[in-house]
């Protein structure tokens, strides 16, 4: 309270003197971004309140935004009993600021405070979640928005972000089921919620008008859930994928397929009349379509016209020389229905079973969890061609950090870059990517609950 009055007068004694120029001086602490416990209501009204893990109170985190080539500066101050780091996922960064605990950092104990200070290089859809103990923490609420504007922005009469999330909670006392570490979880598609939701919210309503154009932001925040999703009563393009701008936009016709920390930028037109049905479709398991956002419409904008231009390219377009690359694999094993023979887990080989013990269900090219050396190591500036081949009985989620990828087609053209790629059972699919990054950086599942039994692994960059 002292320090608020102080402030409070000093400000007040400043007169003419510019804000701006006083703004940050150079004494001054970053803004904090506090994790912390906080009441939220998830669920629909009338059931408990949730205690989640949050950022600043909220679920999800504070947005942050910044121009592209801008700087991010935030002090992490963990009011958690346990320790914890934030990983700014999708983010071509520094690898001291990526905040893999244990990796990269240590994490800040209970009551310990990071600094963090990057500069964002490509505009696009990012996001910021705990990466200690992922499974866990993401799932009790660590995870935020990060939103880098492109100089020249397209135009749009509304930019809206869509944090698609879903919580496993008991309703009858508002709280997680317990414990996140559940075999059962682990060993099949991850841990999944019974309460969808968007922006923190059980059901997300949105007004607009007919003919209004929308940026739609899509980022898939859940543990393990796969977002299938449908236009309803608005049409339009996917612009960008991860963040990362296509080449030419692509005209929505049919599902929207978003895997765990995927995202997916839409432009939209809304082209339901007043009081027709809008928003976005869910499948659900069962193939039923339920509404994930309603938009209700009402009033009318005059429609603009035509195809919206390609966003502005990031930086780092440049196709990775596939005649140049060295070939490696990936090899994804066990889990529930597959199984595997053997792997090597913490320096010894170990049968299924005697993983299992240890809370081991999956491998990646024979080795679960993280070992001391790197599963591929990098001259600065090599290519790396990497077949991911999934033998086991569920769709995987491989996520790279610090750099993005292309897939190779079969033809040998490559698609768009990408930080996260879904892959399918006996669907070996081929990724390339320049190793332009210097340092260590993880190569996991993003299903959360499969990083943490083994789905886990990282190269080095000389
Ligand atoms: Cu979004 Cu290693 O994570
Ligand atoms: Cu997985």
């Amino acid at each position: 309270m002292a320090t608020l009055i102080t402030r409070r007068t000093f400000c007040a004694g400043l007169g003419g003197v510019s804000a701006l120029a006083l703004a940050r001086p150079a004494w001054a602490a970053p803004q904090a971004l506090t994790a912390r416990k906080a009441q939220v209501q998830l669920a629909p009204e009338g059931y408990p309140m949730t205690e989640v893990w949050s950022y600043d109170g909220t679920i999800p985190g504070p947005l942050i935004r910044v121009p592209q080539g801008g700087r991010v500066a935030r002090q992490l101050v963990n009011q958690l009993d346990v320790p914890t780091s934030v990983h700014w996922h999708g983010i071509r960064i520094d690898n001291a600021m990526d905040g893999v605990s244990g990796l990269t950092q240590e994490p800040a104990p209970p009551g310990g405070v990071f600094d963090y200070d990057f500069v964002v290089p490509d505009a696009g859809t990012y996001w910021y979640h705990a990466h200690k103990n992922s499974m866990e923490q993401v799932g009790r609420g660590l995870s935020g928005v990060l939103i880098v504007d492109e100089t020249t922005p397209p135009e749009v009469d509304r930019d809206e972000v869509l944090v698609l999330d879903d919580w496993l909670l008991d309703p009858d006392t508002g709280g997680f089921v317990e414990p996140f570490d559940h075999p059962m979880m682990m060993s099949h598609g991850g841990r999944t919620g019974n309460l969808i939701g968007v922006n923190g919210r059980y059901l997300s309503e949105m007004a607009a008008k007919t003919g209004e154009r929308l940026r739609l932001r899509l980022i898939n925040a859940a543990n393990a859930r796969i977002f299938v999703l449908q236009l309803e009563g608005m049409a339009g393009w996917t612009v960008a994928l991860d963040g990362m701008p296509l080449d030419a936009v692509q005209e929505v016709s049919g599902q929207i397929v978003i895997a765990p920390a995927q995202r997916v930028d839409l432009i939209v037109d809304v082209t339901a009349a007043q009081g027709q049905s809008a928003g976005l479709l869910m499948q659900m398991d069962d193939d039923s379509l339920q509404a994930l956002v309603e938009v209700s419409v009402a009033g009318n904008l005059t429609a603009r016209d035509g195809v919206p231009k390609p966003l502005p390219a990031n930086p780092n377009t440049a196709l990775p020389d596939l005649s140049q690359a060295r070939h490696f694999d990936l090899v994804m094993e066990g889990g529930a229905m597959a199984g595997m023979e053997s792997a090597v887990y913490l320096g010894e080989s170990l049968d299924f079973r005697s993983l299992i013990e240890r809370g081991q269900y999956w491998a990646l090219s024979g080795q679960a969890g993280m070992s001391d050396t790197p599963f591929a190591r990098f001259e600065r500036g090599e290519v790396a061609r990497m077949t991911l081949t999934n033998r086991t009985a569920f769709p995987h989620a491989m996520h790279l950090h610090g750099m993005h990828f292309r897939q190779v087609n079969a033809d040998g053209t490559m698609g768009p870059l990408r930080d996260t790629i879904l892959s399918f059972p006996q669907e070996p699919l081929e990724i390339a990517f320049t190793a332009d990054n210097p340092g260590k950086w993880l190569l996991h599942c993003h299903m959360l609950a499969h990083a943490a039994s083994g789905m886990n692994t990282w190269i080095e960059v000389a």
